[in-house]
């Protein structure tokens, strides 16, 4: 039954930005239908989140006033796709906005390399693809517009160098979204269905804030070059909060955004002008 609330449909919605945008969007008064694969992807070298996380996650957006349909899934499904949507809309009635905001990276060395290529290729760039496929006929059904927020990052404005096949899928995927966001944002534009992409630099979240991640960060604090030390912000920042990131997302998804589409949002503290 619809309440007249717009919906937002958010994958990897258990923590990190995924939480940030479902409460943020949430205090504006939105409902959220969000789902997160809460397992770990075996060729990837730090956690996913975790079926606790989407727990806090659900807490979290009813302290913000709204309500939420969060399931378990994986955007490599369809069939995951389409059952939490269906629950989603059996319960909401609608779908206005899509944040296709799930993915992965590995930067570590080892592991099989082609394996590791096409897990990231297969959540970054393919199942962000299926999230459209299946979410899109629902925003289009309301006949009302729409806004879908594609997360690429940096790595999708300019390649840096890198030498593991983590890095390398990362990049390539995140550009290719690039590809699917302007062609996407074409063929809609009629209906008055946003499609853009926003290009984060670092973001505190489960997928910087592990191990791995720190210890590339110590590599680079103590003058050696990797993937980190390529990543330099303009403005005096080393790392930006989900919220930041959920901010500027909360403006590109509402009314006043409603003649941008087409667009590659940085919100990168300036590290693409430098
Ligand atoms: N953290 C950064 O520095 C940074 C910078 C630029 C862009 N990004 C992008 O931001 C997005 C959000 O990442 P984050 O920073 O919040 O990291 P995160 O790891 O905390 O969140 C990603 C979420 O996606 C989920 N997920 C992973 N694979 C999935 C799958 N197959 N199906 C469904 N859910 C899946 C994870 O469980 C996790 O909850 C990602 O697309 C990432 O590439 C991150």
């Amino acid at each position: 039954m619809e309440s007249g609330r717009k919906v937002a449909f958010i994958t990897g919605v258990a923590r990190g930005q995924g939480r940030a945008h479902a409460v943020k969007l949430a205090s504006r008064g939105m409902d959220i239908i969000g789902l997160d694969i809460c397992e770990d992807i075996e060729s990837m070298d730090y956690p996913n989140a975790t079926e606790d996380d989407l727990r806090a996650t659900v807490k979290a957006v009813e302290a913000a006033g709204g309500a939420i349909v969060a399931e378990k899934g994986d955007v490599r499904s369809y069939d995951d796709l389409r059952r939490v949507l269906d629950h989603g809309v059996e319960r909401f009635g609608r779908v206005d906005v899509l944040l296709a905001n799930a993915g992965i990276i590995r930067l570590s060395p080892g592991g099989d390399r082609d394996r590791t290529w096409t897990d990231v290729i297969d959540v970054n760039l393919t199942g962000v693809w299926r999230t459209i496929e299946v979410v899109l006929p629902a925003i289009r059904a309301g006949e009302r517009g729409g806004s879908i927020v594609i997360t690429s990052s940096v790595a999708g404005l300019k390649g840096g160098a890198n030498d593991k096949a983590g890095g390398q899928a990362y990049t390539a995927a995140k550009r290719g979204l690039v590809g699917l966001m302007q062609v996407l944002a074409n063929e809609y534009a009629g209906e008055r269905i946003r499609v853009n992409t926003i290009h984060p630099t670092g973001v505190l979240s489960g997928m910087t804030l592990n191990p791995v991640m720190e210890e590339l960060h110590a590599q680079a604090a103590k003058g050696e070059q990797n993937p980190i030390s390529q990543m330099r912000n303009a403005l005096p920042i080393d790392i930006l909060r989900a919220e930041d990131i959920a901010n500027a997302v909360a403006w590109l998804v509402s009314d006043e955004a409603a003649y941008i589409t087409g667009i590659q949002l940085p919100l990168d503290a300036g590290f693409a002008v430098r």
